[in-house]
């Protein structure tokens, strides 16, 4: 495949960066911002806390929203959902398994679909999808901004954007952040979309904690490497956790083939419990996407340093931030 080529997907090469696909209104893939969105991101995300938190405002009226979830979720569809609602547009319409409650039971496309629903008028469709390369599909055929909501195991950029500005908040700074990914490095869409945004910055160092089963994959190692971000690989949480500013941990995707045993010490060690905790710096956090099962023990909600409830309550102001960004691109 030639470099320039992201992927293919249902025969369509998608190329790196078309700035028609990869860019605002569109939001596809954590590789489209650059620097200066970011910090309009993380200014407005702030104000967007203190406009959640004296309640609703009618910034979105008349806009309407589609959410269309080929997959579970339960996090990035209520949060949507309710950045739609604080901002004061409407939800149109909502699936949250298309898989079988649209007419994809019945065998329709996912371009048809997008093109049905664009003719009923909404203002963005926010699409989680089991595929990888599906957001840029229906972005092709779409007539409004397309939000990634998590797709394959590739892409959740506002899972991205959330969690840099939940770094931003909690840490302080990102240039210069060290960082632990944990657990299923292979299948996690999250940590994929982290590293590209982690990219972004200066000075950042990331240690890669998995088992060798699912270490993170060559073509993010070689994103990294151009970005000139160092990163290491190991199998022991416990030699990583005395220096880092954030472990960012995740559960093993058994929707996507993975399975491994945590309690198996021959693969290394990669829950993090009081024993975690007790070799953490005073002021590092834990941070997780959710959901949990069971790589961070119970025992580990009440230290301070759990950043994770505080983390998903970000992905609302986040992602009324996009939806602000995008649907009145001028204020
Ligand atoms: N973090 C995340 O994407 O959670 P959901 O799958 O519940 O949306």
């Amino acid at each position: 495949m030639c470099p320039n080529v992201l992927f293919q997907f249902k025969g369509v090469m998608f190329m790196e960066l078309d700035k028609c696909l990869y860019g605002l209104p569109n939001i596809i893939d954590a590789r489209q911002f650059d620097l200066e969105f970011l910090d309009r991101f993380f200014k407005i995300a702030t104000d967007m806390e203190g406009v959640a938190k004296q309640g609703n405002c009618d910034l979105l009226h008349r806009k309407t929203m589609v959410q269309l979830f080929y997959e579970e979720s339960t996090r990035t569809r209520a949060s949507f959902a309710a950045a739609m609602i604080k901002l004061g547009g409407q939800i149109m319409f909502a699936t949250e398994n298309a898989k079988l409650f649209s007419s994809a039971a019945k065998g329709e496309t996912l371009s048809d679909t997008i093109r049905v629903l664009c003719g009923y008028g909404p203002d963005v469709i926010v699409l989680r999808h089991n595929e990888d390369g599906a957001a840029e599909e229906a972005a092709m055929f779409s007539s409004v901004p397309i939000i990634n909501a998590g797709t394959g195991k590739n892409q959740h950029p506002t899972q991205a954007l959330l969690d840099i500005f939940t770094i931003l908040k909690e840490v302080g700074h990102i240039d210069g952040v060290k960082i632990a990914m944990v657990g299923d490095l292979s299948n996690g869409r999250t940590v994929r979309s982290n590293s590209y945004l982690l990219g972004k910055f200066k000075g950042v160092e990331i240690d890669f904690v998995s088992p060798k089963c699912s270490m993170m994959g060559n073509d993010v190692k070689e994103y990294l490497g151009r970005h000139c971000v160092k990163f290491q690989e190991s199998t022991d949480l416990r030699e990583v956790a005395p220096h880092v500013d954030v472990i960012y941990q995740t559960r093993t995707q058994k929707e996507r083939g993975s399975d491994f045993s945590r309690d198996d010490h021959s693969l290394g060690y990669f829950t993090v419990d009081k024993e975690i905790l007790d070799l953490m710096k005073k002021d590092a956090i834990i941070m997780h996407p959710l959901p949990r099962v069971d790589e961070i023990d119970k025992e580990v909600d009440s230290d301070p340093r759990a950043a994770y409830f505080r983390q998903a309550s970000n992905g609302l102001y986040a992602r009324m931030a996009l939806l602000k960004m995008i649907l009145t691109p001028r204020a």
